[in-house]
């Protein structure tokens, strides 16, 4: 595996890939792998010939006094798991050539970067589409695979190379669990052990949403009571947010047609986690639905 931290080095690299006719996948990072990276890059080697992981704790996507300088970090550990896992190179450029001296050039994702996690963290999703949009230029991959656990982030991305043209096809990646059901993020690492019981709570709450809907409850209102109450009841958790809309546009809706966006945003203790699951209505309760409008499917 080639380990590259100047961006010219790693344009050089993907030029002579280019004239060898070999396709390039990659997986955006910032880092501290876990299986759900791991799971990211095996994604990227079935589908390219080669595989770039980037490797870059992006400041501009962090707030004032958001979790930056306790970032988990560790290159050595990182390169060795990367390597392991077939990946052909790790990128890992420096702050001060990504944002040079003067740096004022910005892409924002209007509408998808409001609402949800744009509430909270209002500069985020400019500093990832930014990144995105930067080592997109740099490394000029065919196609990049993104967790679906950032599902937000992943339609900005979406949006973004849709609106500018970017020919890179997005590929999303369903999320990676712990056994019991929490969704692994490099952040999990911050919890101590009456924290990570709580933290469970987002999946299982997730689970009862899915269980309403299941049974044929498709009221936003309730399912929404019903998940804040079970967070709720375990100690240490403050919701930042819960919200049910449709998965592409973002938008809340006040019932469950065909398919919506269940997605949260609690703090556990000091830690912001996130989680999301999409709500599929069943086909016989849209067809009781649609009768009851008059109308047979
Ligand atoms: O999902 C992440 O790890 C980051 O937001 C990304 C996409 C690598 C941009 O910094």
């Amino acid at each position: 595996m080639k380990i590259i931290n100047s961006i010219s080095h790693m344009r050089k690299q993907v030029l002579l890939w280019r004239q060898e006719r070999l396709s390039i996948a990659m997986v955006p990072t910032m880092g501290f792998f876990h299986d759900g990276h791991l799971s990211l890059m095996r994604t990227a080697g079935n589908k390219a010939d080669r595989v770039v992981v980037s490797l870059f704790v992006n400041p501009a996507q962090f707030g004032p006094n958001e979790d930056l300088n306790r970032y988990p970090r560790d290159l050595e550990r990182d390169a060795k798991l990367a390597e392991d896992t077939g990946v052909s190179c790790l990128f890992y450029p420096d702050v001060k050539d990504i944002y040079p001296p003067g740096f004022q050039t910005w892409i924002r994702v209007d509408g998808l970067s409001q609402g949800l996690c744009g509430t909270s963290r209002p500069e985020h999703f400019r500093g990832v589409a930014t990144i995105v949009a930067k080592l997109f230029i740099i490394v000029r991959p065919d196609m990049a695979i993104f967790g679906q656990k950032d599902f937000q982030q992943l339609q900005v991305i979406r949006r973004m190379v849709m609106d500018l043209n970017i020919p890179v096809n997005i590929i999303a990646h369903p999320i990676v669990r712990e056994p019991d059901g929490l969704a692994l993020s490099s952040r999990n690492t911050y919890l101590n052990m009456k924290e990570r019981e709580s933290a469970l709570s987002l999946f299982q709450a997730l689970q009862i949403a899915e269980k309403m809907v299941a049974s044929g409850n498709i009221s936003v209102p309730e399912i929404i009571r019903a998940v804040k109450k079970h967070i709720q009841s375990f100690s240490n958790t403050k919701i930042d947010y819960v919200f049910l809309g449709h998965p592409e546009s973002l938008r809340p809706c006040r019932e469950i047609v065909g398919e919506a966006l269940l997605a949260l945003a609690v703090w556990v203790g000091k830690t912001r986690l996130i989680d999301n699951t999409l709500l599929k209505q069943q086909a016989n309760q849209a067809h009781q639905i649609d009768k009851s409008k008059g109308s047979e499917i």
